[in-house]
């Protein structure tokens, strides 16, 4: 029996060129923390529920742990450090820090991710529908009021 099948692969990952050659059933989560390092996207349930693997595929946000290294293929990623990197998470960190929105912040890289897509496609969001664009992501310390409070303050609805 031959050993584990490996694919080759050619993506961008924080505006990087990446190639390289991964098993072919290595989750994209794991690509991008074992091989390139990328350790501020976390790995929690491992199978689509708790958000804590989230990154920006093609500018979506989307699960890492549901992927794999192989799909990862031509497209464009972008994972939290780039995204904090780049400046454009600074208002919902500014309000996430204010609001106390983060305790042991495991699920801040994917909170922060997906509150970004939120606002860049809803502007104005109120409550309940911030509640609904977080629903995938768990937050096992429960500080829900706290980043939804965040997220209404770094939209500006409240100071
Ligand atoms: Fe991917 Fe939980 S680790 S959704
Ligand atoms: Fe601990 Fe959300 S701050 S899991």
């Amino acid at each position: 029996m031959s050993g584990e099948a490996h694919v080759d692969i050619a993506c961008r990952v924080n505006g990087e060129e990446i190639v390289d050659r991964v098993p072919a059933r290595l989750s994209l989560v794991d690509f991008l923390r074992h091989r390139l390092g990328l350790t501020g996207t976390h790995v929690g349930c491992e199978h689509g529920v708790c958000g804590a693997c989230t990154i920006v595929l093609d500018g979506r946000c989307v699960r890492g742990c549901l992927l794999l290294a192989a799909q990862a293929d031509g497209a464009e990623i972008e994972t939290i450090e780039e995204a904090s990197r780049s400046g454009r998470l600074d208002a919902l960190k500014d309000a996430f820090v204010a609001r106390a929105a983060l305790q042991c912040g495991f699920c801040t890289p994917g909170m922060l991710l997906t509150s970004a897509e939120l606002l860049a496609d809803m502007p104005a969001p109120d409550r309940a529908e911030i509640r609904a664009a977080l629903s995938g992501n768990y937050c096992r310390c429960t500080g829900y009021h706290a980043i939804v409070d965040a997220v209404e303050a770094a939209a500006g609805l409240k100071t």
